[in-house]
């Protein structure tokens, strides 16, 4: 029997610690209602006394994304990264999933660190194209998600509709746990189907009742028959709800509110406490790794630098995956074997942070360091083990950096150097010794890059195309097979950040000639960057 196994759920102190972590992320399209229910969450779980205090939005609105609102204002954003909360028994870790349209590496790894994801749909929208595209990121894990239809108390499409929509656009069976009485205006509740419950938008937390019966004393006639009639073909046509076939990512639980009328949020708190998995366990180089082991293991998937202007210092978010992490204990690194202290763990809460004691699998905690610690790092208390998974993206824009003043070429080296250790950009240095390049995969990621070399490095710099449009890790096999590659299109290879060699090519046409006609070379445009140290 396995050390794992041994350790059924919940039978120590420390699984009992791991089961009632659930750590989510909110993934939804741009004015879906992600901050309007992320305050509602925090409210609830006693996290802040008002809402409104996420963020100020109107301040949000001003800048182009909130890329820019992190730049500007830090002491706000960092405390968004992550946010920890109690409701019921649970202790919840809400990652912040950036909200402007670009696709950004950074949003798809903090999935890498989450057990399970809710999704925001507007009920007057549909599933809009930023849903689906961090869907997909989700299911590339099978992450469970729970779907929170919101704005129900504005005119809306009629929920069939927008379950039939789930159900196609993203392949994913749809079991709603709650059903709208009326809409727009008329929203008056949900009715939960398993108990019968009814809330009323108007009644606070309250049930006004159970079962259809007690629906007619408190809706008219037409309404009654309007939510029977659909409740009816809803039991017909949709599937119930499988806890197995959610935990698997097929099916999603969904229920209805309005986050703008607090309507709903106690549900969905519930539905995370009472279905949303714990801390899972997760495959390493060396073998499975289960969340109630009591041996510390842990993975960077976000860096942040220049938190504070003053000091270079920088945090990296670590999710922990197994075991106990406590202040003052010592991590190995395992990328380069170094011992590192973990003096200052910290937590995140709506407003503030505080030095983290200790924390259990599925916790993040923030730990503070000047540059040592890399996106893809795994940390343990001294077993040689990496975890595999935090991906990097093949850049879909590739520029040359034109330094206004040439003098400063070395400190935009660092520069540069430094930013893609947070994760901020790619940096290819073609081998034959020409300036590198830097590659990003969405257009705000330049303007968020400008803007910091300027406020951060006093450094003006503007973008050039570059010949090259396209970047492809190339691998083999055979090492010899990989170094003739090299050698013969020494003119069009780069290193990337960890030594990794990348093809570069003008167009896709060139891509897809190398690919043809080194068949024994591997082209990939997603890196694992948590990959095994050499
Ligand atoms: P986001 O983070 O997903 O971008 O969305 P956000 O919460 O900022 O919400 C976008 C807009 O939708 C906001 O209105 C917000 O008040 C509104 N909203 C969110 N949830 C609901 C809901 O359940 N019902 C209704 N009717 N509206 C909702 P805004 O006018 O753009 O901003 P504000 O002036 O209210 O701040």
């Amino acid at each position: 029997m396995t050390d794992a196994a041994a350790l059924s759920s919940a039978e120590t102190p420390l699984a009992r610690e791991v089961e009632r972590r659930r750590t989510f992320a909110i993934i939804s399209h741009p004015d879906a209602g992600k901050t309007t229910l992320t305050e509602k969450l925090l409210m609830f779980g006693g996290a802040i006394q008002l809402a409104g205090q996420v963020r100020a939005k109107g301040e949000r609105r001003r800048t182009r994304s909130d890329w820019m609102a992190i730049e500007r204002d830090r002491g706000i954003s960092v405390v968004t990264s992550v946010m920890t909360f109690e409701y019921r028994d649970c202790v919840f870790n809400l990652l912040d999933t950036p909200g402007h349209e670009d696709f950004s590496e950074d949003t798809y790894r903090t999935l890498t660190a989450v057990d399970s994801a809710v999704m925001v749909i507007d009920a007057a929208k549909g599933i809009e194209a930023r849903t689906r595209k961090l869907f997909e990121v989700c299911r590339l894990r099978d992450i469970p998600i729970v779907t929170f239809i919101n704005k129900m108390d504005r005119e809306s499409r009629d929920p069939f509709e927008i379950l039939d929509e789930i159900e196609e656009k993203l392949a994913l069976d749809v079991a709603p746990l709650t059903w709208p009485i009326g809409r727009g205006r008329d929203f008056a509740g949900t009715f939960e189907l398993k108990s019968g419950r009814i809330r009323l938008v108007d009644g606070g937390d309250e049930a006004a009742g159970t079962g259809l019966e007690a629906l007619g004393g408190l809706v008219n006639e037409h309404r009654l028959a309007e939510v029977t009639e659909e409740l009816e073909l809803a039991q017909g046509a949709l599937k119930p709800f499988d806890l197995a076939s959610f935990r698997e990512g097929h099916l999603t639980p969904v229920l209805f509110g309005s986050a703008l009328r607090n309507f709903g949020v106690r549900d969905l708190l519930d539905a995370l406490a009472d279905l949303a998995p714990s801390p899972q366990g997760l495959d390493s180089d060396k073998r499975p790794v289960a969340a109630e082991e009591p041996r510390m293991t842990a993975f960077v998937f976000k860096v942040q630098a220049n938190m504070d202007p003053n000091h270079r210092d920088r945090i990296a978010f670590v999710r922990l995956c197994s075991g106990k992490l406590t202040r003052g204990m010592k991590a190995l690194q395992t990328r380069t074997s170094k011992i590192i202290g973990i003096h200052a763990p910290q937590f995140f809460f709506a407003q503030d942070r505080a030095l983290a004691e200790e924390a259990y699998a599925g916790d993040v905690v923030g730990i503070p360091n000047h540059g040592l610690l890399r996106i893809g790092d795994t940390l343990t208390d001294g077993e040689n083990l990496s975890f595999l998974g935090v991906p990097s993206f093949a850049p879909e824009i590739l520029r040359r950096v034109r330094l206004e003043d040439a003098m400063k070429a070395k400190k935009l080296k660092q520069a540069l150097q430094e930013m893609a250790e947070e994760g901020v950009v790619q940096v290819f240095r073609p081998v034959d010794g020409s300036p590198a390049l830097v590659g990003v995969v969405g257009s705000l990621q330049l303007d968020v890059m400008s803007g910091r070399l300027k406020a951060e490095y006093g450094l003006d710099v503007g973008f050039e195309q570059s010949q090259y449009s396209l970047a492809r890790w190339v691998s083999a096999k055979n090492k010899q097979d990989l170094a003739d590659f090299l050698a013969a299109n020494r003119a069009s290879t780069a290193d990337d950040l960890d030594g990794d060699p990348v093809l570069l090519a003008g167009s896709q046409f060139q891509m897809t000639r190398a690919q043809e006609r080194w068949e024994k070379i591997a082209f990939t445009d997603v890196k694992d960057v948590r990959k095994v140290a050499a």
